[in-house]
């Protein structure tokens, strides 16, 4: 049975006493390598529904849960998910920082969960598609690494846009997410070596959706 987008991407924080919350906080730990905590991730898949704005959600609340402040951006122009998960509008966001319509502190937006802010995707711009520039980006994650200890990033399958792979090579890690049963083992092998072209630090792979077990794991 599939759960409705909103339920499913705030479990941690609808029930976070469930098997998926406890799932979601061992990936956090599993991040946690000593001194070296990744503080830019992005979550990318090969393909379409494979759990990518689920597992950012979720693991962003992870994060928040702790107490670091966190913010979760919604990089994924054509089908963005984020603003709807958190219930918030999508009238600004981050394709008006990238445009310089407006600044990100005007951009940004507060959830109802403590310690989490929202970039949402902003309006679909024509040429959005080119919007995403490796500058803007790292300007980006420069003025908000000022105000935030982690940033996450939502995005388009790596296989389908080329979006993914600028923000994923300027990131400390990439997850990439895996539908357990639905992903296919030649999708997996060529979205690893598109991360890999671009030296983009592959954290691990997320198994999502793997029923038997209700676990996620790394
Ligand atoms: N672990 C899960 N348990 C239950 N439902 C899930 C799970 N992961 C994803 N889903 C459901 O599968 C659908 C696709 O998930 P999601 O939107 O996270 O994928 P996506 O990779 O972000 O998709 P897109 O490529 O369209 O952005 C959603 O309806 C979501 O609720
Ligand atoms: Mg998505």
């Amino acid at each position: 049975m599939s759960v409705p987008i909103n339920k499913s991407a705030l479990v941690s924080y609808l029930d976070p006493m469930s098997a998926a919350s406890e799932a979601y906080r061992s990936l956090r730990a599993n991040l946690r390598f000593g001194a070296e905590d990744p503080s830019t991730i992005l979550v990318t898949s090969s393909l379409h529904g494979e759990g990518k704005t689920t597992t950012v959600s979720n693991l962003a609340i992870a994060y928040a849960q702790e107490g670091h402040k966190v913010i979760l951006i919604d990089a994924h122009w054509k089908i963005p998910r984020l603003h709807q998960v958190f219930s918030v509008s999508n009238k600004i966001g981050l394709s008006d920082v990238l445009l310089q319509r407006h600044s990100v502190d005007e951009s940004v937006c507060n959830t109802s969960i403590a310690n989490l802010s929202l970039l949402t995707s902003g309006p679909l711009q024509q040429y959005s598609t080119q919007l995403i520039c490796s500058d803007q980006v790292i300007s980006l994650i420069e003025k908000l690494r000022k105000t935030y200890n982690f940033i996450f990033f939502d995005s388009p399958p790596v296989l389908q846009s080329t979006d993914a792979q600028i923000i994923a090579a300027l990131c400390d890690g990439v997850l990439l997410v895996i539908k357990s049963g639905k992903t296919r083992q030649g999708h997996i092998a060529q979205a690893i070596n598109r991360l890999e072209q671009i030296k983009a630090p592959v954290l691990g792979v997320v198994l999502n959706d793997k029923k038997r077990s209700r676990a996620i794991s790394l």
